[in-house]
C-alpha cells in the first residue's frame, strides 16, 4: 500500500541518499509520490526546521538534494485520501516544521480531528488523512512528552495504521502498529537503525530483524532501540530474529526486471518448498483425515491458488470449500471449531484476507497460513503457518510466491492420500523439468508471440478442471502487466454466451494437459476455431486443432506449472512491448492493506 523506511545513525553521513535507496526496494508498496524528512548536520542559520523534499512520480531514477544528516524517514506512497501531488506526498509536517509524519493505512475518523485542529488555527497544506497525525502531535505535545503524545494520538486513531515520527528536537524516531505492518533492524558493527515495512528496504545493512505486533510501538535514538506496549505504555522485550535471506535477494541480479527473475528463480523456488515444512503438512493432513472441512481463502493471484487447491483435493477424494476471501462473509457463518481455514497470501498483509481469517478464528476455526513473506499479521494470527519459502517477492504481481504455495498445497493434498513422498518426488521431478524447459528457444517462441499479440486488445484463455485456475492466473498475468484484455473461461462455458466474442483472428488461448481433460477441451477448441479464432495450444501435445503450439512440459497434474509459467512470461513481454513497467504495473500494490 505505502512504503515506510527510515534511519538513525546513518554512517555515511548521507541519510537522506540511504533514505531514497531505501525506499526504491520498497516502491512495489506504492508508487504514486515519494518524500524525504532528514535533520541537516549543519543548520542553515536561522533555520530550525527539519528539511523535507517531496515528488509524485515513480522513484525509481530519483535522486534527492537534501543536505547531510544521520537521521531521516521516508515514504513511498499509493494514494486514497488525497490526490497524486507533491502536497499530498508524505513526509507531513506539524505547523512548527519540527515533528514529520509517515503513514501507511487510512485515518477512518481524521475528518472529525480535522475540523477540531482547524478550529484552533493549525495550518493544513494537504488533503491527506495522515497530515491530522502531525498536528495532533503537535497540539498534545503541548502538555506531555513527546512519546507519550505520540502513543496517545495513535491510539486515538481509527482504522488499520502504521506511522513513522521524526522529531528535530530530540533527533529520535517513533514508530507504531496496528494492522499495518513495520520491521526494525539493527546493523550492529555500525550502530545504524532502521525502521521499514519492510525487510528487503534494509537488507542490504543487516537482516537482524524485529517485527513489530500490533499495538506495538519502537522509539529509535542514536544509542538504541526500545519496544513498547502503546496502550500500558510499558518497555516490553524486543524479540531479534536473524533473517536468512540475502542481500542479492532483493537485486536484480542482472536481470532487467525483478519480475523476469522471480520468473527465472522458479526452477529453485518450487522444489525449496517442497524441502519445508513436512512436520505441519502430515500434523494438517491428520486433522482433514480426522473430518476437519478445509476451506481456501486468497486474493489475486492467491485466491486462484486457492482455487487450484480445491481441484487439487477434488481430484484426491477429498472436499473442499474455497471464496475470494472478500466474498467469504456470507459463509462465515457455516465455519466453526471443525473448519481448517487455509488462507494464502504472499505478503500475509491483505487487508480482505486478514478480515476473513479474524472472523474465522473468532469462531473456533484453525488458521492454517500459507505464506511467503516472514514475520506478517497473518503469520502471527495463524495457528498452523507453512510459510513457503521463494525469498523476497519485488515485482508487484506474484510469480514465484505462487508457485511455491501452489507446491505447498499440492504437497498437502498427497500427505492426506498418504503420499507424500510420492508428491515430493513429483515436485522434484518438476523442477528439473522445468530448468531444461525454460531455455533459449522457449523464450525466443514466447517474445515472437508477444510481438503477434501487441496490437490485440483482447484475448482470451480457456481451460479445463485444473487447467481453469491456471487460465484465471494466466490472463491475470497478462492483464496486470501489459493492460491487455485477457479474460479466462473454463472451456465448459464457452458455448454459453462467451462464444459471441470470437471472431476472425481472435487471439485464443488453450491450456490443456494430457490428462481425461483432453478431448473435451480440444472439442471447445474446435469450437473457437469454427468461428475464426487464431488458437494458441499451451499444452504438452500437438493437435490438428491448434494453430500454434508453445509446448509445455507433460507432468499429469503438475502440468499446470508449465501453462501458467508461459502466461508469466507473456504476460512480461507483452509489458516490456506495450510500453509498461513489469514490476510496477499501474494502479497496482503488491500488497493492499485497505478494505
Ligand atoms: C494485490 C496484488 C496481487 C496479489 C493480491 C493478494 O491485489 O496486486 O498481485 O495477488 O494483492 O496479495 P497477497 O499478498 O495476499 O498474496
Amino acid at each position: 500500500m505505502c512504503g515506510i523506511f527510515a534511519v538513525v545513525n546513518d554512517k555515511t553521513n548521507h541519510a537522506a541518499q540511504t533514505v531514497l535507496a531505501g525506499l526504491k526496494k520498497l516502491e512495489y508498496r506504492g508508487y504514486d509520490s515519494w518524500g524525504i524528512a532528514i535533520k541537516p548536520t549543519s543548520l542553515t542559520p536561522g533555520v530550525q526546521k527539519l528539511q523535507v523534499e517531496k515528488h509524485i512520480g515513480k522513484i525509481g531514477e530519483a535522486k534527492t538534494n537534501l543536505p547531510e544528516g544521520t537521521i531521516a524517514i521516508g515514504h513511498t506512497r499509493w494514494a486514497t485520501h488525497g490526490g497524486v501531488t507533491d502536497e499530498n506526498a508524505h513526509p507531513h509536517l506539524d505547523c512548527s516544521g519540527k515533528l514529520a509524519v509517515i503513514h501507511n493505512g487510512i485515518v477512518e475518523n481524521y475528518l472529525e480531528f480535522k475540523e477540531e485542529l482547524i478550529k484552533k488555527d493549525h495550518q493544513f497544506s494537504s488533503e491527506t488523512d495522515t497530515e491530522v497525525i502531525a498536528h495532533l502531535i503537535e497540539e498534545k505535545v503541548k502538555h506531555q512528552n513527546l512519546v507519550s503524545a505520540v502513543f496517545k494520538t495513535f491510539n486515538d486513531l481509527v482504522g488499520s495504521n502504521a506511522i513513522g515520527v521524526i522529531d528535530f528536537e530530540s533527533e529520535i524516531i517513533i514508530a507504531a502498529r496496528n494492522g499495518s505492518p513495520l520491521v526494525i533492524g539493527v546493523d550492529e558493527i555500525n550502530h545504524q537503525y532502521f525502521l521499514g515495512s519492510d525487510v528487503p528496504a534494509f537488507l542490504k545493512y543487516t537482516n537482524k530483524v524485529h517485527f513489530l505486533d500490533d499495538g506495538e510501538a519502537v522509539v529509535i535514538t542514536k544509542t538504541g532501540i526500545k519496544l513498547f506496549d502503546l496502550k500500558t505504555g510499558k518497555e516490553k522485550k524486543l524479540n531479534w530474529q536473524t533473517l536468512d535471506w540475502k542481500l542479492e535477494d532483493a537485486e536484480k541480479a542482472g536481470f532487467p526486471h525483478f519480475l523476469l527473475k522471480e520468473i527465472h528463480e522458479q526452477k529453485e523456488t518450487i522444489t525449496k518448498a517442497a524441502l519445508i515444512n513436512e512436520k505441519e503438512i502430515l500434523e494438517m493432513a491428520k486433522l482433514i483425515r480426522q473430518g476437519y472441512k478445509t476451506v481456501f481463502i486468497g486474493c489475486g493471484t492467491a485466491s486462484y491458488c486457492a482455487l487450484a487447491g480445491k481441484y487439487f483435493f477434488a481430484n484426491a477424494g477429498i472436499t473442499s470449500e474455497n471464496y475470494g476471501a472478500y466474498e467469504y462473509l456470507p459463509f462465515l457463518k457455516f465455519t466453526n471449531n471443525k473448519t481448517l481455514l487455509i488462507t494464502i497470501s504472499q505478503s500475509g498483509e491483505t487487508a480482505d484476507t486478514l478480515i476473513a481469517s479474524k472472523a474465522a478464528k473468532k469462531r473456533g476455526a484453525i488458521i492454517v497460513a500459507v505464506v511467503n513473506a516472514r514475520g506478517s499479521t497473518l503469520e502471527r494470527m495463524a495457528d498452523i503457518v507453512l510459510p513457503v519459502g521463494a525469498g523476497p517477492e519485488i515485482a508487484v504481481v506474484s510469480t514465484k510466491a505462487f508457485t511455491a504455495q501452489l507446491a505447498t498445497l499440492y504437497l498437502l493434498t498427497t500427505a492426506i492420500t498418504n503420499k507424500y513422498d510420492e508428491g515430493k518426488n513429483k515436485i522434484n521431478k518438476l523442477a528439473d523439468v522445468l530448468k531444461d524447459w525454460l531455455n533459449p528457444v522457449l523464450i525466443n517462441q514466447l517474445i515472437d508471440t508477444a510481438k503477434s499479440l501487441m496490437k490485440e486488445e483482447h484475448i482470451y484463455v480457456i481451460g479445463k478442471h485444473l487447467n481453469y485456475p491456471a487460465t484465471l492466473e494466466f490472463a491475470l498475468k497478462i492483464k496486470e502487466t501489459s493492460y491487455l484484455h485477457a479474460e479466462a473461461f473454463a472451456a465448459g462455458e464457452l458455448k454459453h454466451g462467451v462464444i459471441t466474442l470470437i471472431q476472425k483472428n481472435t487471439p485464443c488461448f488453450v491450456l490443456a494437459s494430457n490428462d481425461e481433460t483432453k478431448n473435451e477441451i480440444l472439442s471447445s477448441t474446435a469450437e473457437l476455431k469454427a468461428r475464426g479464432g487464431r488458437i494458441i495450444g499451451v499444452a504438452p501435445f500437438e493437435s490438428p486443432e491448434f494453430d500454434e503450439l508453445i509446448k509445455t512440459p507433460d507432468l499429469g497434474d503438475l502440468t499446470i506449472f508449465g501453462n501458467i509459467i508461459v502466461g508469466q512470461l507473456l504476460g512480461y513481454y507483452l509489458g516490456i512491448g506495450r510500453g509498461a513497467d513489469p514490476d510496477k504495473p499501474r494502479n497496482l500494490a503488491k500488497s493492499v492493506t485497505v478494505k
